[in-house]
């Protein structure tokens, strides 16, 4: 690993692109309406720190870096999503983890296995998945969520280059009688220190 990556002596890997605050005004929220769907055009902020390591069961030792994503509404100025949560790294083999939560009362560990760039002018994806019915990566929510408002996956696959990131996440969902209706976001934000 480039000595890039080392942070007050701690080596993110390929978490180390995030660290930063961000903004971006290019997104999309696509979500579900009792009757068809709702866009909404948003801009959002997003805090990611260099956040230490970790070590469980004394055999695996994890890079953190946490994040806090604030989403507003461009028509309104309202915030309509807050997130909280936590990139790990294993170097071990390589494996990625996104755990986080919403305020609606559901939780995500979603995770991934980083691909090796074919050679350098490729581009770095972080890239997780969850299933609501996996154990290891799964989607945990509060009673009324997982009657009426279900989460049963969710991907998420983020790309930065320089100071530039890029995302798109889909979460499946059941709600209002619809089957894994696709609530997806998409956005390009900046770095901005
Ligand atoms: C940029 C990120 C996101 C934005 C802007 C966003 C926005 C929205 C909006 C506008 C709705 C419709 C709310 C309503 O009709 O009252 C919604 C619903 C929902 N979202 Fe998100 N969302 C985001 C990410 C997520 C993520 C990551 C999850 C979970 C993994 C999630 C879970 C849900 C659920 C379960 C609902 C159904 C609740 C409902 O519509 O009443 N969302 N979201």
């Amino acid at each position: 690993m480039s000595e890039h990556t080392i942070i007050d002596g701690i080596d993110y890997g390929p978490l180390a692109v995030l660290v930063g605050t961000w903004k971006g005004g290019k997104g999309v929220d696509i979500a579900p309406e009792p009757e068809g769907e709702e866009r909404s055009p948003y801009y959002e902020t997003i805090v990611f720190e260099a956040a230490g390591d970790v070590t469980n069961a004394e055999k695996q030792t994890l890079s953190i870096v946490r994040y806090h994503q604030v989403v507003s509404r461009k028509s309104n100025d309202e915030v309509f999503h807050d997130q909280l949560g936590y990139w790990l790294w294993d170097p071990a083999d390589n494996t990625l983890v996104e755990s986080f939560i919403i305020p609606r009362g559901v939780a995500v560990v979603a995770g991934g296995t980083l691909a090796p760039p074919e050679d350098a002018s490729q581009e770095l994806v972080l890239a997780v998945a969850a299933d609501a019915n996996s154990p290891e990566c799964g989607i945990v929510q509060a009673p009324f969520m997982f009657k009426q408002a279900r989460t049963t996956a969710f991907t998420h696959s983020v790309t930065v280059t320089g100071d530039e990131m890029r995302y798109s996440q889909t979460t499946h969902l059941d709600i209002y009688g619809k089957k894994s209706y696709e609530h997806t976001d998409v956005n390009t934000l900046q770095r901005v220190s």
